[in-house]
This record gives structure tokens, sequence and C-alpha cells, in this order.
């Protein structure tokens, strides 16, 4: 796919998030920089998926996720291992989807207008948790499967694409 072209989607996400997946996919073919992987990334979710308000990464580095590409407002820049949802999510190695970010204790509140929010790990080849893809938004329980199974396909293929750790 040639860059700054993306092909609009459909309504029913059980046909755009395939589709979506594949233009993620699309973007990273020949590129192993993790930066500009997961800019393009964060961009092509952010653009197309509905109801969201922030979509991007936070990457590992020593005992903090810092903040990494993004879609959205400005966001926290750092967050200690097994703090908040992202930091949670990093420490236990698996997705997690908080359906009301009101009820989560230790929610790390960038952008007031979020209700509900998922973070999915990305591993490098020997398994090691890189960084983390977060996705708001401003409507309470906005992620199920559908958006949990998109989400983790492409933490997967971007863990994939790019070469680990970050310079
Ligand atoms: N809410 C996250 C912090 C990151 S922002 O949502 C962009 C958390 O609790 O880890």
């Amino acid at each position: 796919m040639s860059e700054g072209v993306t092909v609009e989607l459909p309504d029913d996400p059980a046909l755009a998030y395939p589709l979506l997946a594949e233009q993620v996919r699309a973007v990273m073919v020949g590129e192993r920089d993790a930066v500009a992987n997961m800019a393009n990334a964060a961009a092509l979710l952010g653009h197309h998926l509905r109801r969201v308000n922030w979509v991007g990464f936070y990457v590992v580095r020593g005992r903090d996720l810092v903040l990494g590409p993004f879609w959205g407002l400005p966001a926290c820049v750092r967050i200690a291992r097994g703090r908040g949802v992202c930091g949670t999510a990093w420490e236990r190695g698996s997705t997690v989807v908080v359906p009301d970010v009101h009820r989560f204790a230790d929610h790390i509140a960038c952008d007031p207008a979020s209700r509900s929010e998922v973070v999915v790990p990305l591993r490098d080849r020997g398994g090691s948790v890189v960084a983390v893809l977060d996705c708001d938004s401003p409507e309470p329980d906005r992620f199920g499967p559908p958006e949990v199974r998109l989400l983790e396909e492409v933490a997967a293929d971007v863990a994939a694409a790019c070469d680990w750790p970050l310079p």
C-alpha cells in the first residue's frame, strides 16, 4: 500500500476488522522500524475504529512504560510496572479490558473523556513484553470480543514486524 492511502471500511465490524488488520500489515511491509510501524498502526486504528478517543503504544523502558506513537490527545509519559491499566497488562502479560474506568481503582486518567479501555501486550520473539497497545473510548463497555480479537491481532503483527528493543 502506498503511504498516505487508506481505504475506507464498512460499518459492520465483522467485515471491517479483518480489512483494518490487513491495512496495518500492509503499511509495515518492508519496514522493521518500531517507531514508524507503531505510528502507522496507531493512526490507522484511530482513524478507522468508531467511538474511540485515544489509541497508542507505551514502550517498555527499564522499570517503566514510556509513551510511544499514538493518536489522540497528549497523554501521561511514564507509567510504572503494575500501575494503571497499562502497567497491569504489562505485569500480567495479558490483555486487560476495563468496561468502566471509574470502577478500576488504579486507572490513570489521561483524557477525562475516556470511559472504557483495553490494553494488549506486545511480545518480542523471546516472549518478553516489549510494549503495550492501549485503546480508550468515551463510551462505557466499548470493547467486546471483536475489538479484543482485532487489537490482539494488530499487537501481535506489530510486535512481529519490528526490531526490539528500541534503540
Ligand atoms: N489509562 C491508562 C493510561 C494511559 S492513557 O489512557 C492514554 C492507564 O490507566 O494505564
